[in-house]
Formats: C-alpha cells, structure tokens, sequence
C-alpha cells in the first residue's frame, strides 16, 4: 500500500492511500461480488460523493432515528468519556461528517489544550468539509486525514500519540458480515496500544416495524442512495445499469438479526460493464445485495468485543434501549 502526503495547509493534513489501487480493486470487488450467490456489492462503494451527500439526507430523516440517538447519546455522555479516556489524540474509522465526533472534539477542547484528530474516510470530499470546518471551530487542533479504506489502513494508525481514543461510530460495525467484524475489531486491538481507548456505536434489536422503517424512509433518500451504488459502478468501470430497471427493498430479518438491503431487477435485462468486459444477465426479481446492518443487544455486543480481545467498561444506551455506545478498554479497569 502506499502513503502519500498530498495536501498540507498548517493544521489540516490530508493523507491519500493511493487511487490506482482502489481502482483495481473496486474493478476486482465487482466482478466477484456480481459474479456470486447471491450477487453481493461492497458497502463502500456508497460512498462517492453524492453517496455521501444522500447519506446525511437519510440521517436527517424522520424514520432514520439511528443518528439523532447516538448524538442525545454522545451529548449526555461525551464529557465522562473524555473524563475517562483524556486522549491525546482520536482516531475515526469511517468518518464521515464528524457532526457526532465533534460533541466529543468539543468535550476535549473544554476540558484541555491540544488535540489531534485522525478521521479516515474513503470519501475524500467529505473529509476535507469536515476538516476545513472543524480546524475553524477549534483553534487547537490539528487534523491528519486519512484517505482510504480503513480495513487496508490499520497499521497506519498505530499513532505516536500518547493516549488515544478509537471510534467507530454509526453503527457501520453492523455492515460487516459477522466474519468480518470480529476480523475488523481484532484489527483495531492489533493497532492500539493497552492503555488506548476503543468508543463503539451500535444499532439495537427492537420493534421490526421501526427498523424496517428506518431503511424505507418516505421521501426516498434511502432508495436514491441504494440506487446511486449503479452509478458508481457506471462511472468507474464504464458500465450501462439503467437506475430505472432496479428498486429498491429493504427487510428485518429475524434469523440473522440484521436488514438485508437489496436492489432488485425489476425486468430481465442484461448489464454490460465494460471496462472488466463482464456481462451480467439478471432475470426478473433477481437481486443484488447491497448492504447488512446488523442489530445487537448488549450481550451480543459484550460477546463480539470481548473475543477480539477488549474489556467493555461502560455501556451508554439511553432511556429507551435504541442504540448503543460501548467504551471499552484494552485491559481489565483494575490493571490500568
Ligand atoms: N461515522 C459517520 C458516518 C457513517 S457512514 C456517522 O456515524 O454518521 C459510513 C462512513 O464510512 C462513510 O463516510 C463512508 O464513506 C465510510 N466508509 C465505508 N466503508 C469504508 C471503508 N471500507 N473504509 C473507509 N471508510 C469507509
Ligand atoms: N451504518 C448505517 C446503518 O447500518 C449505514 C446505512 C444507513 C445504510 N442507511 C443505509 C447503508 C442505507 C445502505 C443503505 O444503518
């Protein structure tokens, strides 16, 4: 993997993981996802540009209550954490806004001097937005971004800094497949060292009508954003899907505990992508995974943790149990 430094403005440094590797393996990705059974596409690939703008939509909606939770959360609770951690440094996987992190930026700045931030983002411009806005907001911290895909990152942050705080916000740990999340966490273990902190969000189980709801929102930016995955591939890979010929659908299913979000074929068509010469021929009411979001209760969640080798000290989950934030730590609370 290489590391380059493309962009310095004082405060703000941008870090890009290179492009022409993403390309060959978003080229790679695809063909595989497409080509197996059930067809599958990575989540990350959502996030072009207007992935991203489509996303805040649906954390604005009324249905989407995932965001406005975890914010109540993090604004009651934000002070004791940076109480607990006092970190000199914090570093996001899969950023984003940063509107979350920033309760915790600002918990920090009114506590003490001297903060640095580390968001790493596969979305490049909303990494430079949420920079260029926080580096004015907050007169003392410094910002070392990162460009790329958290899960080829990780050793880059193992940081010098003395005491830092991981996050994983927005229940992005339930898009993993089970696999894949303890892989993922057992990852950041392997990064940070004992006496760093790991903050985790994560989505509950509860009424299947208000999860379903969640990923159905009326006004159809859930759809907009499902469907904008095509243009995606259209661009990168100089492919002909017609947005018109597939829905969206999204579904709680109870066996596995997570929504299963797909879009469906909506007649027998064939898709050329043709930078990968690959053909697709779906039928009719075929399908495309899309994305999981996996939904926990506080034992699965202990559970998944502690396997990867983490010590879940505090659980924050509100008055009525929708979402949860897990602090944990990386030895027993008696030994630090
Ligand atoms: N943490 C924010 C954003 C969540 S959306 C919040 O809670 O609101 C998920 C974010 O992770 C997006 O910004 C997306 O661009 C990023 N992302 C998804 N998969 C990624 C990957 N494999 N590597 C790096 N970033 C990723
Ligand atoms: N991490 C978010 C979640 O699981 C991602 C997400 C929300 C999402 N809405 C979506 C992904 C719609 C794809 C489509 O809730």
């Amino acid at each position: 993997m290489q590391e380059a430094v493309e962009l310095d403005t004082g405060r703000f440094q941008l870090n890009r993981l290179s492009s022409a590797q993403h390309r060959d393996s978003l080229a790679e990705d695809v063909r595989h996802g497409l080509m197996s059974e059930p067809r599958v596409l990575l989540p990350k690939y959502f996030y072009d540009e207007r992935g991203s703008k489509l996303f805040d939509q649906i954390c604005q909606t009324e249905e989407y209550y995932l965001t406005r939770t975890e914010s109540i959360l993090l604004k009651k609770h934000a002070d004791e954490i940076i109480a607990i951690t006092r970190p000199t440094a914090i570093v996001e996987y899969g950023s984003g806004t940063s509107e979350k992190t920033e309760l915790l930026i600002q918990a920090a700045h009114q506590q003490y001097a001297g903060l640095h931030y580390l968001p790493l983002d596969v979305c490049e411009e909303i990494l430079v937005e949420a920079g260029d806005r926080l580096i004015e907001r907050y007169p003392e911290l410094s910002i070392d971004a990162w460009h790329g895909d958290f899960l080829d990152g990780m050793d880059h942050f193992k940081n010098g800094h003395k005491r830092s705080l991981y996050v994983f916000l927005g229940s992005s740990l339930g898009n993993f497949s089970e696999n894949e999340a303890i892989g993922f966490l057992r990852g950041v273990r392997n990064t940070i060292k004992d006496s760093d902190w790991f903050l985790l969000g994560v989505d509950m189980v509860k009424d299947h009508a208000i999860l379903n709801a969640a990923y159905n929102d009326n006004r159809g930016h859930t759809a907009a954003f499902n469907l904008n995955v095509l243009n995606v591939l259209n661009q990168a890979l100089d492919g002909n899907f017609n947005k018109g010929k597939f829905k969206h659908q999204a579904f709680f299913d109870t066996e596995h505990s997570r929504i299963e979000m797909r879009l469906l074929s909506c007649c027998q068509q064939t898709v050329t992508l043709h930078d990968i010469d690959l053909k697709i021929e779906f039928e009719e009411g075929e399908h495309i995974v899309t994305e999981y979001s996996r939904k926990y209760t506080a034992d699965s969640i202990r559970q998944l943790l502690s396997k990867a080798g983490f010590k879940p000290q505090n659980i924050y989950t509100g008055n009525n149990n929708e979402f949860m934030l897990i602090l944990s730590s990386c030895s027993e609370a008696d030994e630090r």
